[in-house]
């Protein structure tokens, strides 16, 4: 099932045409059906390439969590470097491997170092409001707060530059951007790389005390130069990339929803399950990627070895056996199991340092501006309709 207009994009991302929150009718209709359907894709490695796709709640746990199932995108070790196969990129690890490289990172990203940068990211918040209100009274929310705030809490965190922005905010948008082609990836990647290098051996010098500073303190021996690249890279654009489109779109759906908006501005007991509810609800990772090792059977569903899977998170977050019937945006609605952040043992690693952001920033925003509202028709705003990380390319408000 091939969108003629976006042969790119597979049908388990796909939104509705007339709510570009919610899947598409095509894709609802998929998960009604219950069973594996074969959809087909285009993308610039893979060329023309066809996968299995998984659309309903409890298929897409299931999977998220088999050991067969892997998550690695099977890119030739030996191929050109790309951040698929790029030692330390968690995603393509299985197993123990995997076991050992996450618990390097996951015994730095500790709840206390996470709650000890709380007041700072406040903080922050407050400056990116200052300026914007400076500037306003109309801003492009994504340049003036969706994305510095993120990229601020990430260069933080791994010891980056924060002036270095400009350059690994347009690197990672290149990679994100599923339109380019192989070459202009691979050159991409080469910059990343490199950028990341220059990081790994400043920190072999002197690890300093962020997280990958600690890593590289705690694990130096057992870590390789390349590892360190993977993690950082991965982090940097994982760290950035996917809370600032959080932000945006859910800042976007909100003022479609006044009275929500309302909620969420004036009461404190709102802004928890308010910000589950705008993960599950708008599911920025729409999709993830899995292939079979070997021959299996789950939940009731034959797999072949080789076989690809596209788990579609978007679907499975509206399934109404975790939401029930009315699947809508409810920001008062008790946190539910939701899969934004996967399941199983690739579950996000950031998942607690972005809600910590979100919950910082969306009230934050709403109190300072209570009348915020778009700046420009809702049919003209440009969606990341191609990316693997939904969101916005820009969004213009007033106030
Ligand atoms: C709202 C924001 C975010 C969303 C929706 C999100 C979503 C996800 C999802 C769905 C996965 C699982 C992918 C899979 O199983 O194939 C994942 C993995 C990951 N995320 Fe996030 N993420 C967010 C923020 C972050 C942040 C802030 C960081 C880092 C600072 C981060 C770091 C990672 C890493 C390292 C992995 C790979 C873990 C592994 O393979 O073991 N993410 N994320």
């Amino acid at each position: 099932m091939t969108d003629p207009q976006n042969p790119a994009l597979l049908v388990t991302s796909r939104r509705a045409q007339g709510c570009p929150f919610e899947p598409a009718s095509e894709l609802t209709a998929l998960r009604e059906q219950g069973d594996l359907p074969t959809v087909s894709g285009e993308h610039p490695f893979l060329g023309h390439f066809d996968v299995r796709a998984v659309t309903r709640y409890a298929d897409v746990r299931a999977m998220s969590t088999h050991g067969h199932l892997s998550a690695g995108a099977n890119v030739d070790p030996d191929g050109p470097r790309t951040l698929f196969n790029q030692p330390g990129f968690l995603l393509s690890y299985d197993g123990p491997e995997h076991t050992r490289l996450r618990r390097m990172l996951t015994g730095a990203f500790t709840v206390r170092r996470l709650q000890q940068m709380r007041p700072w990211i406040e903080q922050i918040v407050s400056a990116q409001l200052d300026a914007m209100q400076e500037a306003g009274p109309v801003a492009d929310l994504v340049q003036a707060y969706a994305l510095p705030i993120p990229s601020l809490v990430i260069c933080e965190l791994l010891g980056v530059p924060y002036t270095d922005r400009a350059d690994f905010q347009h690197r990672s948008a290149v990679l994100l951007d599923s339109t380019r082609t192989a070459e202009e990836q691979i050159a991409n990647y080469a910059g990343m790389h490199a950028y990341m290098g220059e990081l790994v051996t400043r920190l072999r010098a002197e690890p300093g005390d962020s997280l990958l500073g600690e890593v590289v303190g705690k694990h130096g021996d057992d870590v390789t130069d390349e590892e360190l690249i993977g993690f950082g890279n991965l982090l940097l654009i994982a760290g950035h990339e996917t809370t600032s489109n959080m932000i945006a779109l859910g800042t976007l759906v909100l003022v479609q929803n006044p009275e929500q908006l309302a909620a969420v501005r004036d009461d404190d007991e709102v802004t928890t399950p308010a910000v589950e509810e705008l993960l599950r609800y708008l599911s920025i990772v729409s999709q993830i990627g899995r292939h079979a090792t070997t021959d299996l059977d789950v939940t009731g569903h034959a797999i072949a070895a080789g076989e690809r899977l596209t788990l579609s998170i978007l679907a499975a977050n509206q399934d109404p056996e975790l939401v029930g019937r009315d699947a809508g945006l409810d920001v008062h609605r008790k946190p539910v199991p939701h899969l934004a952040f996967g399941f199983g043992p690739h579950q996000c690693l950031g998942q607690q340092l972005a809600r910590i952001e979100l919950k910082v920033a969306l009230p934050a925003l709403l109190r300072r501006f209570p009348t915020l509202r778009l700046a420009l028709p809702f049919e003209q705003i440009d969606f990341r309709v191609l990316s693997p990380v939904y969101g916005l390319m820009s969004l213009p408000l007033t106030w």
